[in-house]
C-alpha cells in the first residue's frame, strides 16, 4: 500500500510545494489528466518519474472542453481511486482543483491556436481546442514544472499544445507519450467505459485498420482512396459513424500533398459507435 498521496486544492498550495522543490533543486514533472485514470494515464506518470525527481499530476474534468451536448456531467470522477493509482504509480503531489479556483468570476480570456487545431477534431467539436488550450496554458503557469507529459493518443491535443507553448515561450519540455493499448490494440481511454459488451470487440477494430490504412500509405497507394476505404471498413464493421480518417502531416496536421507519403505521416481517426466516441491515430 502507498501512503496517501498529498493534494493541493488552490494555486497558491500547488506553488508552495513546486517552489519548495525547485529551490531545493529538485527537477518537476507533470501530468494534467481529467482523471478516470487507467493504464494510459500511469505510463505517462511513470515517464514524467523517469524525467523528473517529484511528480504532479492535476485532474481536473475542464467544463471549457466540453460542447453543449457532449458529456461533462457523465464524465466519470472518482477522487480516491484517482488518488491511489497516482500514488502506486510514483506520483508525489496531486492538483485537484474547484471549477471556482480555476475560473473565477469574472475570467475573460481564451488561448486560441490557429492552423493545427482547425482541422479534424477542430471540425468535429467545435471550441474542444481553445477549451484544452486555455486550461493548459493556465495549468502549466499554475505548476510551472520542468518537463509536462501528454499522451500521444490525443495527437492534435498535443501538437496544439506543443504549438502554444513554443508561441508563448512557455518554459517547459513538453513529452509526448506512447498510447497505451488493450490486448487487441485499442487505444485506452477513460470513454471505453461507454461500450457495451457488443460495441467493445467492434472498437478494436478500429486501430486494426488504421494501421492497416498506415501500411497501404507506406506503399504508395493514393492517400484519399486509402482514406475512403478506411471509413468504409469502419462503418462496415459496426461503427455507427465516422467523423474523420485522414493522413495528415504530423508536425502541422496540413492535408498530405501529392507524393507526400515518402514523409512523414499520422493517421488520425475519430468513429462513433453507440454513444461513444473513440479516436485514435498512428505514424511516424
Ligand atoms: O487530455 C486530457 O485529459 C485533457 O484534455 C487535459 C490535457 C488534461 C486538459 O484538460
Amino acid at each position: 500500500m502507498s501512503a496517501p498521496l498529498p493534494v493541493a486544492r488552490t494555486v497558491a498550495d500547488l506553488r508552495a510545494q513546486v517552489g519548495a522543490w525547485k529551490s531545493s533543486g529538485l527537477r518537476v514533472g507533470f501530468v494534467p489528466t481529467m482523471g478516470a485514470l487507467h493504464e494510459g494515464h500511469l505510463s505517462l506518470v511513470r515517464l514524467a518519474g523517469a524525467r523528473a525527481d517529484r511528480v504532479v499530476a492535476s485532474v481536473f474534468v475542464n467544463p471549457t472542453q466540453f460542447g453543449p451536448n457532449e458529456d461533462f456531467d457523465a464524465y466519470p470522477r472518482d477522487e480516491g481511486r484517482d488518488a491511489a493509482l497516482l500514488a502506486g504509480a510514483g506520483c508525489h503531489l496531486l492538483f485537484a482543483p474547484s471549477v471556482g479556483e480555476m475560473y473565477p468570476p469574472g475570467a475573460s480570456t481564451t488561448v486560441t491556436v490557429a492552423g493545427v487545431s482547425e482541422p479534424l477534431d477542430g471540425l468535429a467539436r467545435p471550441g474542444h481546442f481553445a477549451g484544452v488550450a486555455t486550461v493548459v496554458t493556465k495549468l502549466l503557469n499554475q505548476c510551472a514544472p520542468n518537463v509536462a507529459v501528454f499522451g500521444e493518443k490525443d495527437f492534435q491535443q498535443l501538437q496544439v499544445i506543443r504549438r502554444l507553448v513554443r508561441d508563448l515561450d512557455i518554459p517547459v519540455e513538453i513529452v509526448g507519450g506512447p498510447t497505451a493499448r488493450a490486448d487487441d490494440g485499442l487505444a485506452l481511454s477513460s470513454r471505453n467505459a461507454y461500450l457495451t459488451a457488443d460495441e467493445r470487440p467492434v472498437a478494436g477494430r478500429l486501430n486494426v485498420v488504421l494501421s492497416e490504412a498506415l501500411r497501404r500509405l507506406r506503399n504508395g497507394e493514393d492517400v484519399s482512396a486509402i482514406e475512403t476505404w478506411a471509413v468504409a471498413q469502419l462503418l462496415a464493421a459496426g461503427f455507427s459513424s465516422v467523423d474523420y480518417v485522414e493522413a495528415r502531416a504530423p508536425d502541422t496536421l496540413d492535408r498530405l500533398g501529392p507524393g507526400a507519403t515518402a514523409g512523414p505521416i499520422r493517421v488520425l481517426a475519430a468513429a462513433r459507435l453507440g454513444r461513444t466516441r473513440l479516436i485514435d491515430n498512428m505514424g511516424d
